[in-house]
């Protein structure tokens, strides 16, 4: 079977920073309340004007200098977002118009959370195909556009970003993608929704006055359900590639809270120093989470030859996917 290697990552965070100082003037919420309770410190947002695509298309042309790559070089474009430009077309034809790929198939994944694991692996079942030599993968987020900025129960939680791989089916001594699972349980899906905007609901002017545009959580609920589905998904990519946790060097989490990373790492009797976590500066960007994390660690050389690396994610849906790299 061919193998599917990361050829190049990059990571895009916009400029403007949202601190939780900031968020206690627009909402009754503290800066120890946002620490303590979730690890987040600040967070980045988008400039007005500045989209999804846009700053897919910024972690995409880091991606692809990291691996030395042109635009036509692509043969695949998927992009995993909740927050695309628009509901149609996809944001993947935006930013393959923005980045002048040549016109390749390109489309969007929405497993919210875990949509960059669940981007991947579709990307590594396709790759198989000796039609596609080199996939960009990209998750991208401007959740500043769906969040409820007089909820503070949601709207301390997430920011906006993006991170992107680019992935090709050539090279054996690059890093390569093991393995990848993923799974859903739909009957939770009413744990974190947007009810309006869509066929259930269309926007009018109802929609708009009662806010039902923007995020809706049950927050406890799902803090457990996360610790419970990540673990598993760990266990069950660690079994399945006959490994145990001692043998992975790095765990890369989606970044939802800073406590549920530490619930995880107690569960699978890991110590926390084992996982990358850089939510104290990014809040939760969903899709985006894990690919700038696990850029932003390549990027101060974490990562060793030879080491196994576990991308763990869990979302909205409910979802859940794990991917095992070789570095
Ligand atoms: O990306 C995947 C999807 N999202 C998640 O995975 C989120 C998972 N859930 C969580 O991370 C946590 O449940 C939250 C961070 C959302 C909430 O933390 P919690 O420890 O579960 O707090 P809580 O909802 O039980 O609220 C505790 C108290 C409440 O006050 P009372 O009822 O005890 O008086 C809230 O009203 O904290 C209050 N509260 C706040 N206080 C200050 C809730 N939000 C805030 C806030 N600032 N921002």
């Amino acid at each position: 079977m061919r193998k599917i290697t990361i050829e190049g990552v990059g990571s895009y965070l916009p400029e403007r920073i949202m601190t939780n100082d900031d968020l206690a003037k627009i909402v009754d919420t503290s800066d120890e309340w946002i620490r303590t309770r979730t690890g987040i410190c600040e967070r980045h947002l988008a400039a007005e004007g500045e989209t999804c695509s846009d700053l897919a298309v910024r972690a995409a042309q880091r991606a692809l200098a990291d691996a030395g790559l042109e635009p036509n070089d692509i043969d695949l474009l998927i992009v995993a977002t909740v927050t695309p430009d628009h509901i149609m077309p996809s944001a993947a034809v935006l930013i393959q118009a923005k980045l002048g790929l040549r016109s390749v198939p390109s489309f969007d994944v929405n497993a919210a959370c875990s949509g960059f694991l669940y981007a991947l692996e579709t990307a590594r079942s396709l790759l198989r195909n000796e039609r596609y030599r080199h996939a960009l993968v990209i998750g991208s987020e401007k959740l500043s556009s769906i969040v409820n900025w007089e909820d503070r129960s949601t709207c301390v939680l997430f920011g906006d970003g993006a991170g992107a791989f680019v992935l090709g089916n050539g090279s054996s001594d690059l890093p390569v993608l093991v393995d990848g699972l993923a799974g859903a349980d739909g009957l939770a899906a009413n744990l974190l929704y947007v009810p309006a905007g869509g066929s259930a609901q269309p926007a009018s002017k109802e929609t708009v006055e009662d806010r039902l545009h923007t995020v809706t959580m049950n927050g406890k609920e799902l803090f457990k359900a996360a610790v419970r589905h990540m673990a598993e998904a760990t266990e069950e990519i660690l079994k399945r590639n006959g490994l145990t946790t001692e043998d992975i060097a790095w765990f890369v989490p989606h970044q939802a809270n800073i406590r549920i990373v530490q619930a995880l790492a107690q569960q699978l009797n890991v110590p926390m120093e084992c996982f990358v976590c850089n939510i104290e500066h990014t809040g939760n960007s969903s899709a985006a989470s894990i690919p700038i994390a696990f850029a932003q660690a390549k990027a101060e050389g974490r990562f060793q030859k030879g080491d196994r690396i576990v991308l763990v994610a869990f979302g909205a849906g409910l979802t859940w996917a794990a991917t095992l790299v070789l570095w």
